[in-house]
């Protein structure tokens, strides 16, 4: 790797390299704690912590970890329910279904946010134990009614960062500042036939957690908001109130999901949606706002962050080269057969226009017996016993129902959507939980096939040892072209 210039350092306290947030639990607090020891950010998924923290449980936490980060929740009595409810000493039997956990909705319920809330603490307390770097969280603001609980517990365990796309977060800056001050805080939920003057919200009252516990105030985390427009992030910037404290600016290659090209939707020859200019967001006018901005979305190769950084940016935000590394929460496996595959050039990432209940095309990395598999999707009965991409609406009733595209065909069309809403959809929800190795097993025997997601450019392979760690990501970033230097328990790179 021939790197000329070194990069230029970031303003104070700022991190050049941002590891992206991954979900679900992609970027979990192994990895966002690898990334942090290098003194560069680490991210955790805020995405479905809730499945993640029960599920973990009823494997017994043979490492202990979980129970320790529950026993510094500063909320009474909350570990102890949770404990009660989900944990199974010693783990259930391979092939055992897991105990549900409460689903999303606008109705208050305390085991639910008690979970979400520890849930988000704990992978937060994990993330930031061995370093004194700080750890930022990833939400998805399309999944608006779990964000105010979430919020409060990554805040209760520290969280520095609070990074959100898919939406537009212009009430996350209040939120913050409610919850910082431990005051009720909440979001507007996006209601489908609400008519217009009618506020539904999801909110969460830190009073009733905290059960007379008096607590100091808690630190504000700065606030990224995730975007592919400058248009967007001008119009976040212009307004004290819905300001964030920085941007993400991702393009289209970046793993996960994203925006959908602008103007009306073509697609090419293999059914992908074609960019263009148009979509080339305008860096100068980015830098002209005056916040700090990160480049995701291909950014791993040679040279990379010292283009970012000519071009204005703080840094980088990447994310498919640390989803492959060592500490990445993927199952082992498929990370392995992912390497392999990208090895030995027979790996092909697509864009879907169609997969995510979303709406937003998101990037599936095409391996047989996943849920990329045609024939796979297909022979999957169709369920929704997750729920986080559920989105609410108006019944004739005027009471409120949910509803996914990914959900039986029978049920949406009930729910009054057409039948083709529900055309390609996959369940993200379980397919991404089973890519972590947490996979339902339904009653009748049926496994949750893993659902895989990847940024389109792998070229940094090229760069990186074979299993390689997140500090041989950084050190490849910052193109010194080793394992970046840990701080505290020594290198656990090569
Ligand atoms: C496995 C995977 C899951 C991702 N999940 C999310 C997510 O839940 N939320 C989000 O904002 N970005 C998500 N991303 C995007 C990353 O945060 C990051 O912006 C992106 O990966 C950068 O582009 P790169 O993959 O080319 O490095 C995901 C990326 C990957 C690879």
């Amino acid at each position: 790797m021939t790197i000329t210039e070194p990069p230029t350092a970031p303003p104070a306290g700022l991190p050049s390299i941002i590891q992206g947030g991954m979900g679900v639990a992609v970027s979990g607090w192994r990895l966002a704690r690898a990334v942090a020891r290098t003194g560069q950010l680490g991210v955790v998924s805020g995405v479905a912590l809730d499945v993640v923290l029960a599920r973990r449980l009823q494997h017994g936490d043979p490492g202990g970890e979980l129970r320790r980060a529950l026993a510094a929740l500063p909320l009474p009595g909350v570990a102890e329910r949770i404990l009660a409810r989900y944990h199974v000493p010693g783990g259930i039997a391979p092939g055992t279904p897991y105990r549900p956990v409460p689903r999303l909705g606008l109705r208050p319920h305390r085991d639910r946010t008690e979970l979400t809330v520890a849930a988000n603490f704990t992978e937060v307390y994990l993330a930031g134990q061995g370093h004194d770097g700080p750890i930022g969280i990833n939400y998805l603001e399309k999944i608006q009614m779990a964000t105010p609980a979430a919020v409060y517990g990554a805040m209760l365990a520290g969280a520095g960062y609070v990074i959100m796309g898919a939406g537009i977060p212009s009430e996350i800056p209040r939120l913050l500042e409610a919850l910082a001050a431990h005051r009720a805080g909440e979001v507007s939920v996006t209601v489908a036939g609400a008519v217009s003057g009618q506020r539904h919200t999801a909110g969460i009252d830190p009073a009733a957690l905290l059960a007379g516990t008096r607590l100091p105030s808690l630190r504000r985390p700065r606030l990224l908001a995730v975007v592919s427009s400058d248009v967007l992030a001008a119009y976040l910037a212009r307004r004290p109130e819905t300001r964030p404290d920085g941007f993400v600016l991702e393009g289209p290659a970046a793993g996960g999901h994203s925006a959908p090209p602008r103007g009306r939707m073509r697609l090419d020859g293999s059914g992908e949606p074609v960019y263009g200019p148009r979509d080339v967001p305008d860096t100068g006018r980015i830098a002209a706002l005056g916040l700090p901005f990160w480049l995701a979305g291909g950014h791993a190769g040679p040279g990379a962050l010292t283009r970012a950084m000519r071009a204005g940016a703080t840094g980088i935000q990447v994310g498919t080269a640390f989803a492959l590394c060592r500490e990445s929460g993927l199952d082992a496996r498929l990370r392995r057969r992912l390497l392999g595959e990208a090895a030995a050039g027979a790996l092909t990432v697509r864009n879907d226009p169609r997969a995510s209940p979303a709406g937003f095309p998101f990037k599936i990395a095409s391996v047989d017996g996943t849920l990329a598999d045609d024939a796979v999707h297909a022979a999957r009965p169709r369920l929704c016993d997750l729920g986080h991409l559920r989105t609410p609406y108006l019944k004739a009733d005027d009471t409120v129902g949910y509803r996914c595209p990914a959900e039986p065909v029978a049920a949406h069309v009930r729910k009054g959507r057409p039948a083709a809403d529900t055309d390609g959809r996959r369940c993200l929800c379980n397919g991404l939980v089973s890519a972590i190795g947490l996979g339902q097993h339904r009653a009748d025997g049926y496994a949750e096939p893993p659902l895989l997601t990847l940024g389109t450019d792998l070229g940094f392979l090229r760069a990186l040892p074979e299993d390689y760690t997140a500090a041989d990501v950084v050190g490849h970033l910052l193109g010194t072209g080793r394992a970046a230097r840990v701080t505290d328990e020594g290198n656990t790179g090569t």
